[in-house]
């Protein structure tokens, strides 16, 4: 069922085969909208004219994610030529390229296919082919875990052409950890919950070499972690968290920092494995995608994962809480008093604001680690859904520098993301009458940044970005290049900024 980050091969590269003497099943190649270049016109000239004259017919356009099959066409080995569009050549970046092979893997996997060629485009540049390598392994997989007929089958074997081997290595294993990320978040919650998570963690580390800690209920209650331990209290599955390290710092030559150097670079991740609001009880509409919590928590795993096999040069600790928000008779209820780690009090006002509860706690412990800077990534508000939409993240942050970077970071990668206010104003609705904080804000305005304020009482003023990933971490519909479901949203974000140094 998985091969993430197993040595599975299945991608293979020929840099110097000619496209017209592959054998396969399918040869994709790149087109730009206007006019032939790249490697388009390679085929081209193989075919006799065939592209021109399309383009001249207007049967092809190359605008972005068009995907045109074409069979039989004389001249090619391969038994049909697929032709995806990248629009514009100027607009053209990491993110065009990973949808638009993402958009032919996706096309192609619809059936069996043993081998399917990509021609890697003679314009892109190095992090150009990789995202396109990855987009086109994390296209051939669809939201099938548990379907009796799979709409999406993978390719027995991806071939690339004209692209450096270091390249499809890296896009193969960059396209693991996005899979990675997917395929917890559309596991059946009955099957993912706090203790099967951490396993999952425990299996991951121990392929990528991550060092890891899980912290049952008796470590959590030791360690103070009230915040945590009260969420989870409605639920028969206790809570869990989950530490991960990965030192890389001094692998490219500069000296290795001695073990007692603090990280550069620490994750943390909204691991609510189902959101059933609690007593605050969701309806069933907002209830249905709510396996979809712990996407966060997914992507930071995904991501340290990624940046282990990559072995980068960067030291990070990883920080996942993970809870089930549930009904029973123990539930923590409106008008309760949490102390969390850090001694703050927090009076709930609604159980359904609980993803900040848990995070409280997390935060805590990862800012005893002293990390240069802190990115959480957490599905927190349907505010944020309402003020951005379903495709861009939202980002609030206490320091510029360390919000730039990150969304430097999903620019290059192609992902949406806009910053928030986080004027000090906002404070003034999480005050409480009867303890230091409350749970919510005054109503429903602004509902994501009195969360991300929340949050920020916890990081103790280390340079923090939050990344509030409720709209792109799912989606209902299936897109050009993806099935509905898991996203894997802010996965390759996060490992590009590691690559920038954190
Ligand atoms: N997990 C939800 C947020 C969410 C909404 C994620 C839609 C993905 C899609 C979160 O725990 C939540 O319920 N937030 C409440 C907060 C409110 C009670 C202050 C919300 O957004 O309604
Ligand atoms: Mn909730
Ligand atoms: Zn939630």
């Amino acid at each position: 069922m998985t091969n993430e980050f197993l040595p599975a091969g299945g991608i293979v590269c020929e840099p110097s085969t000619r496209p017209e003497a592959v054998e396969a099943d399918a040869l994709v190649v790149f087109l730009t909208e206007g006019s032939l270049s790249g490697s388009a016109v390679d085929v081209d000239a193989a075919t006799g004219g065939l592209l021109a004259r399309l383009l001249a017919s207007g049967d092809l356009s190359g605008r972005r994610n068009e995907c045109i099959p074409l069979l039989a066409v004389p001249g090619l080995r391969a038994s049909q030529l697929v032709v995806v569009g990248m629009g514009k050549r100027e607009s053209i970046d990491a993110g065009v390229v990973y949808r638009a092979a993402a958009t032919a893997a996706r096309h192609l996997a619809a059936k069996a296919r043993g081998r399917v060629a990509f021609l890697a485009d003679g314009g892109w540049t190095t992090k150009q082919v990789e995202q396109a390598v990855a987009g086109a392994a994390v296209g051939m997989v669809g939201q099938d875990l548990y379907r009796s007929e799979p709409k999406r089958i993978r390719f027995g074997t991806t071939i690339w052409l004209a692209a450096p081997v270091e390249a499809v290595e890296h896009g193969a294993i960059i396209a693991d950890g996005v899979n990675l990320a997917r395929r917890l978040v559309n596991m059946s919650p009955d099957h993912l919950y706090p203790q099967s998570f951490a396993d999952e963690c425990a299996t991951i580390a121990g392929r990528t070499g991550l060092d890891i800690e899980i912290w049952d209920e008796d470590r959590l209650a030791r360690e103070r972690c009230q915040a945590i331990l009260a969420v989870g209290r409605g639920s028969s599955r206790a809570p869990r968290l989950v530490m991960l390290r990965y030192r890389g710092a001094g692998r490219t030559g500069q000296a290795r920092q001695p073990a007692s150097e603090p990280p550069q670079l620490a994750l943390v991740g909204k691991g609510v494995t189902f959101d059933s609001g609690g007593l605050s009880l969701k309806p069933s509409e907002g209830m249905m995608t709510m396996k979809c919590d712990m996407s966060g928590a997914a992507a930071v795993l995904a991501a340290a994962a990624t940046i282990a096999a990559l072995r980068l040069p960067i030291d990070i600790v990883v920080g996942i809480g993970l809870v089930e928000n549930m009904t029973g008779p123990a539930a923590y209820k409106l008008g309760d008093v949490i102390t969390a780690r850090s001694g703050t009090t927090i009076e709930v006002h609604n159980t359904d604001a609980e993803g900040r509860v848990v995070l409280a706690d997390v935060l805590d412990v990862i800012r005893g680690e002293k990390p240069r800077r802190i990115v959480d990534l957490a599905t927190l508000t349907g505010a944020c859904v309402v003020a951005l939409g379903q495709d861009v993240a939202g980002l609030f942050a206490n320091d510029q520098p360390c919000c730039d970077a990150v969304a430097e970071a999903a620019r290059a990668m192609g992902e949406r993301v806009w910053q928030l206010p986080m004027d000090a104003e906002y404070d003034e609705q999480i005050t409480s009458e009867v303890a230091d904080i409350k749970n919510v804000g005054d109503g429903r305005w602004g509902g994501a940044i009195t969360a991300a304020k929340f949050l920020e009482r916890f990081v103790g003023g280390i340079p923090w970005t939050h990344v509030d990933i409720a709209g792109p971490a799912f989606s209902e519909k299936p897109r050009p290049w993806t099935d509905g479901g898991a996203t894997g949203s802010m996965v390759r974000p996060l490992v590009e900024l590691a690559r920038n140094g954190g």
